[in-house]
């Protein structure tokens, strides 16, 4: 049984904890997009680790995990990762995490580059991580990236990143910002590529090995649906597909390998950085924030709260084809004396049940809300869905019916064992 696990709305769904529980029946762990952009916070055995780019199934001693070659890697940000993981007593050894020699390499001069076109962006600008992961993507597309294979040979890592200066360093000069040398950008990176250079290798053959041997793979998604740089809140979003068609162009396994593809949902809706989010509302913002809730585990900063928004879910769950859906953070509305589930658009006067293309229309929507009676009891403590209040259920079921797609996992607390399966 084969799982893409993805996130059904601006990411932070609280996926690293489903990938972490699921883990438990899997042999292989890969991740096909994204790179330390990404914080997945998972808390096992009473200890929180933020992973950012090796998968959550390392904190499992026996499960093999890969970074795939649709991930942007940070050799710096990895190594930095992979320390504070042996620091805990997690050993990583490169049986245990392989890395695509395909994956492109995010240098030091993307994240200037990606400091600069924010800056040039003024109030238009994306709200990114600032790790470098447009402009590695954007390297990628453009045919001047640099891939771990390439240093291989440190001559050809370093002819690749001259070349690439001439034009970069243009535009970091035209923004006042400091430019590259080939030699300094090879040294500050140098150490990282050694530590990490047992890991590169050709994970096709692993991974199909694996397959065939009907071995369990899980396919853990990074950032969400409304990320997507095709499907997502363009163009304030990241710049990888965060879809489940990304699991398999960033991990050369074919769909046809694939059998169910579990949706992850928080309970209400968040977001980091700028863009969209019609049902952002001070009110609740302020409800998580006083409680400690919702600051990225990347970056800290206030995630932008707001009621649950089935618009976004329901085209979510049709463009990942979820087959399961996971309800996350149900415990964070336990002291709501009511919810509002957000229902449709209201945009110039005319309804609508999907997410408009037209980037000026998100700036009218009026969300159209229905409006539930909370269960205002502790779900922290339930562990089976009998276990849950009515109402609590009932909030569930209403969301089944607006999405379309069945709620398998309910997660009422941070634990592995606050998972709750239908
Ligand atoms: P970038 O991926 O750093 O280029 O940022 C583009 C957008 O994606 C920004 O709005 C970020 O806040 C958002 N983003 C990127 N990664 C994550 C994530 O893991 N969780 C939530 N938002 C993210």
């Amino acid at each position: 049984m084969n799982t893409i696990i993805c996130g059904l709305q601006w990411g932070d769904e609280g996926k690293g904890k489903i990938v972490d529980f699921l883990t438990e029946d899997a042999d292989l762990v890969i991740r096909g997009q994204g790179g330390n952009n990404a914080g997945h916070t998972v808390i096992a055995n009473g200890k929180k680790y933020v992973l950012h780019l090796i998968p959550s199934g390392i904190l499992w001693g026996d499960k093999q995990c890969v970074i795939g070659n649709g991930v942007v890697m940070d050799p710096i940000g990895l190594c930095k990762e992979i320390e504070s993981l042996e620091a805990e007593g997690i050993a990583i050894t490169p049986a245990r995490l392989l890395i695509s020699d395909r994956a492109h390499v995010v240098l030091p001069y993307h994240r200037e580059l990606d400091a600069a076109r924010e800056m040039s962006l003024g109030d238009k600008k994306i709200g990114t991580t600032k790790r470098g992961i447009g402009p590695t993507y954007a390297d990628k597309a453009n045919r001047i990236g640099l891939r771990l294979a390439d240093f291989r040979d440190p001559a050809i890592a370093k002819d690749l990143i001259t070349t690439r200066l001439q034009e970069a360093n243009r535009t970091l000069a035209y923004h006042d910002l400091p430019t590259f040398e080939t030699e300094s950008v090879y040294a500050e990176l140098e150490a990282a590529i050694d530590r990490l250079r047992p890991h590169f290798t050709n994970v096709i053959p692993v991974v199909h090995e694996s397959w065939k041997k009907g071995e369990t793979l899980l396919f853990e998604g990074a950032q969400g649906t409304f990320l997507d740089i095709d499907f997502g809140t363009y163009p304030f979003v990241t710049s990888s597909n965060t879809t489940s068609g990304g699991a398999c162009t960033g991990s050369g396994i074919p769909p046809h390998a694939i059998d169910s593809v579990v949706g992850v949902c928080k309970a209400y809706t968040t977001r980091v950085g700028s863009g969209p989010c019609p049902t952002e509302n001070d009110d609740i913002s302020k409800f998580f924030h006083d409680r400690g809730m919702e600051f990225g585990a990347t970056t800290g900063r206030p995630r932008r709260c707001g009621w649950l928004d089935t618009v976004l879910v329901r085209y979510a769950v049709m463009v990942n084809g979820i087959t399961d859906l996971a309800i996350t953070i149900l415990d964070g509305l336990d002291e709501r004396e009511t919810i509002k589930i957000c229902v449709g658009y209201e945009i110039n006067g005319e309804i609508h049940q999907f997410p408009p293309a037209e980037r000026e229309y998100w700036d009218v929507i009026n969300p159209v809300y229905q409006e539930v009676p909370g269960w205002q009891c502790d779900t922290t403590k339930c562990r089976t869905w009998d276990e849950l209040p009515e109402l609590a259920k009932a909030y569930l079921t209403r969301i089944e019916e607006l999405t379309g797609a069945p709620v398998k996992y309910v997660g009422v607390g941070p634990d592995r064992e606050q998972t709750i399966i239908r």
